[in-house]
């Protein structure tokens, strides 16, 4: 009996992680990037796991086509990636009316952090 209560809080323990970011393998730098990620504040609009929230997901968005509030589009690559954290200004997404704030990151975080948005879409 002890065991069976063992058991069951341990799922219920796993079961409350649910909301933690995906465990998927990463690398050195993106593990680090995950951690920047979370201390900089990021997850508060692009969603605790990272898969969205009043600023766009980061889930599988490598690849994918996105429209821009002028009327044109583009396709998320690391440079994307990169251009919109350095410059969070540029490439204003149709859907999303907050406005990102500047960072302090420097460009080997800004690279880490794209290393882990990459990590999301493999
Ligand atoms: C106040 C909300 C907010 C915070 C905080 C925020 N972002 Fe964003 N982010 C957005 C919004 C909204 C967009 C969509 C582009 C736009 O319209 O400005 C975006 C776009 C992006 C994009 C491009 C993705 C795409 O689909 O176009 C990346 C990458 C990104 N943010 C990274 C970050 C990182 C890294 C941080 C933390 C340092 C961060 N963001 C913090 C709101 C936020």
């Amino acid at each position: 009996m002890r065991r069976l209560l063992f058991l069951f809080s341990a799922l219920t323990f796993v079961g409350c992680t649910t909301a933690q970011p995906l465990a998927v393998d990463l690398s050195p730098t993106a593990a680090n990037g995950l951690k920047l990620a979370q201390q900089s504040g990021c997850a508060s609009c692009h969603g605790s796991d990272f898969g969205g929230g009043t600023g766009p997901t980061w889930q599988g968005i490598v690849g994918q086509t996105v429209a821009f509030k002028g009327g044109e589009s583009g396709v998320v690559d690391r440079e994307y990636l990169i251009e919109s954290i350095k410059y969070p200004d540029k490439n204003k997404r149709v859907g999303y009316s907050v406005v990102m704030p500047y960072n302090n990151l420097t460009d080997a975080e800004v690279s880490d952090i794209v290393d882990y948005i990459e990590a999301l879409s493999n």
